[in-house]
């Protein structure tokens, strides 16, 4: 979500003028887009912001000003107390008030003085409406079609920082879907941090789901590729699971985050469903669409958990074999329930957890990896490689693969043989 606003903002900074700095040294404005999910993401900002105040001082020995500006869910977190922490900081804007940015800057540089504005409002109309119109930066393109969360998970900021549901009315995401596409966009990922919990307005006011608004997309002339990220498993429907039987464009690769085997721990995660929930919901997407693969996330540490709750989370792993996975250690968060519980994990034990678990899911991955060895994959080509003549590409399952091929290719799907594998990529030739 943080790369699709960095994106938008980057949209509405090139409409008042504002091109792309090769260097910080040259960069008049220095905008940091933050994420607050977990403690390390946060503290980045205030190490990061350090270094920017750093090549201000510089520039400023040398006559120039540079605005620093901080964006995304640490200014929604922190609020006033961001500028108090980085005094230096000119504005902070939380993630539902970006597109105050260009009003701000305008009003800095006609009034030429140092402002320390601060928004963190949940404004009852959506920024979308405010937003310039995006084009497609590749072949690869998100769209956010949902915000906030009304789930409370006990251990995340999210229903915090980023507020409570919303959808956005299906005729804005096609109208969207549809410039995306017309300017390259050949795989689009609809996002939403609770997505399949979709409920916008069609046409006639009616509310939709997130099953409903992919059959429209999909019908889409010139797309590709349908993906979309990130769904809740109790809000997985039948009709949703459907999707992946009957649209043919809907990559056969879903992630959907469990966060822990335990059921006792996903009841204190306040999390509305069971292992044995998710076991059964991925087996029905499975015969919806045998092709189809899972990746997940996964909290360990989180607190009261013991070695069998751990366990658990393991056999979850050793059941699915997830092809990709993201793990974290739990991390406390300010203002959310599980920071408060009494029965913290110590950090070695999480770390010991998260060691043993992160070998497995990379196992597991890497051998999915090599089993595609000798294959022939459909592949998307979004990226120049490092040596000249390669690009790099993703196939149907997110995996990156390299090949040597014209250039001409970039931006195209080419049926793909795959050669060789490791745990983080795959190299292929054209057949
Ligand atoms: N500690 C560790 N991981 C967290 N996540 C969210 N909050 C926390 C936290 N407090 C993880 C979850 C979520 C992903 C985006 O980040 O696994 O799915
Ligand atoms: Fe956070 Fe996801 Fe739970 Fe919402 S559903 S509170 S975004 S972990």
């Amino acid at each position: 979500m943080n790369v699709y606003d960095s994106a938008r903002i980057a949209d509405m900074l090139q409409k008042e003028g504002y091109e792309e700095a090769k260097k910080q040294e040259e960069a008049d404005l220095v905008l940091f887009n933050t994420c607050h999910i977990r403690e390390k993401a946060a503290e980045k900002l205030f190490s990061d912001l350090g270094r920017a105040q750093a090549v201000a001082e510089e520039r400023r020995a040398a006559g120039l000003k540079t605005v620093i500006g901080v964006a995304g869910c640490v200014v929604q977190a922190e609020d006033e107390q961001i500028i108090r922490r980085a005094p230096f900081v000119d504005f902070a804007v939380g993630p539902l008030m970006y597109h105050k940015i260009p009003q701000i800057l305008r009003d800095m540089t006609e009034n030429n003085e140092y402002k320390g504005v601060v928004h963190t409002d949940f404004p009852a109309d959506s920024k979308f409406d405010f937003l310039p119109e995006n084009k497609a930066q590749g072949a690869c393109s998100y769209l956010a079609v949902q915000e906030g969360c009304n789930n409370f998970c006990t251990y995340c900021v999210v229903p915090y920082t980023r507020g409570a549901e919303y959808s956005r009315p299906v005729a804005d995401v096609l109208k969207e879907a549809k410039r995306l596409i017309a300017t390259g966009t050949v795989e689009l990922n609809l996002l939403g941090q609770n997505v399949n919990s979709y409920h916008g307005e069609d046409e006639q006011g009616k509310e939709r789901d997130l099953a409903y608004l992919l059959r429209r997309v999909a019908e889409l002339d010139g797309l590709r590729r349908l993906r979309y990220t990130t769904s809740y498993p109790a809000d997985v429907t039948d009709e949703l699971i459907a999707c992946h039987r009957d649209i043919e464009i809907l990559m056969p690769y879903l992630h959907l985050p469990i966060q822990s085997g335990s059921d006792r721990i996903l009841k204190a995660m306040n999390r509305r469903h069971r292992s044995g929930d998710y076991l059964r919901i991925v087996e029905k997407l499975q015969e919806a669409n045998p092709a189809l693969r899972m990746s997940s996330d996964f909290i360990v540490g989180f607190p009261g958990e013991t070695d069998e709750d751990f366990q658990q989370t393991l056999d979850v792993v050793n059941r699915v074999k997830y092809i990709q996975a993201f793990s974290f250690k739990y991390s406390r968060r300010a203002g959310t329930p599980a920071a408060v519980m009494d029965n913290q994990v110590e950090e070695k034990v999480k770390k010991e957890r998260l060691d043993i678990l992160q070998k497995l899911l990379f196992s597991n991955q890497e051998a999915f990896n090599k089993s595609c060895i000798g294959k022939v994959m459909p592949v998307l080509f979004e990226q120049k490689g490092r040596h000249k003549g390669q690009l790099i590409g993703r196939t149907p399952y997110m995996q990156n693969l390299h090949i040597e091929t014209d250039s001409a290719n970039l931006n195209k799907i080419i049926e793909v043989e795959v050669i060789d594998a490791t745990t983080n990529s795959l190299s292929g030739k054209e057949i």
